[in-house]
């Protein structure tokens, strides 16, 4: 599966809660692998299932620097169990808000539990980049997108030029 697109706003798509996978069988594996090329080739360094139009609760994110090569990480059903603290995720970017950039509140250190890829459980203790790819990702899974977290009047500014730009 190489061919899985990415939902860009205004897909209501996006505006979808996810519901739980409980059977992780070859075809979600392949849907992983699907939604892993797609991340890529954006490229991008997160990625909800619901963005490529799978409404399971399926994130993958590889937050390696590029020189040190692939390094996919998945997380299935992922909670967030404690978050601490407030940082300023300075110029925070979505895959399916193209064209636009802004400063979004988020937790600075989180702990989230899910499940791997081969089903196994997982505990994550996360700062920095990684809590910020995860809140935006997990924030996705429950049909959120970061524009609904910044000033309503950079969130108008923004829906406004989709608009105009839409019409052309
Ligand atoms: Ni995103």
């Amino acid at each position: 599966m190489n061919n899985l697109k990415i939902l860009t706003y205004p897909d209501k798509t996006l505006n979808q809660a996810t519901a739980p996978l409980d059977n992780i069988d070859g075809q979600v594996q392949e849907m992983i692998d699907g939604m892993a090329n797609a991340m890529y080739e954006a490229p991008g360094i997160g990625l909800a299932a619901i963005q490529v139009g799978w409404d399971k609760s399926v994130l993958i994110y590889d937050i390696s620097p590029r020189e040190d090569g692939r390094e996919l990480h998945v997380l299935i059903n992922p909670k967030i169990v404690n978050q601490e603290g407030q940082v300023i995720s300075e110029n925070e970017g979505c895959l399916s808000v193209p064209d636009f950039r802004a400063d979004v509140k988020r937790s600075e250190f989180l702990t989230v539990e899910g499940h791997d890829r081969e089903g196994k459980p997982i505990r994550l203790d996360a700062e920095g980049i990684l809590a910020i790819v995860l809140q935006h990702e997990i924030d996705h899974l429950n049909g959120t997108l970061f524009i609904e977290r910044i000033s309503s009047l950079k969130r108008q500014m923004y829906k406004r030029r989709m608009k105009k730009k839409l019409k052309q």
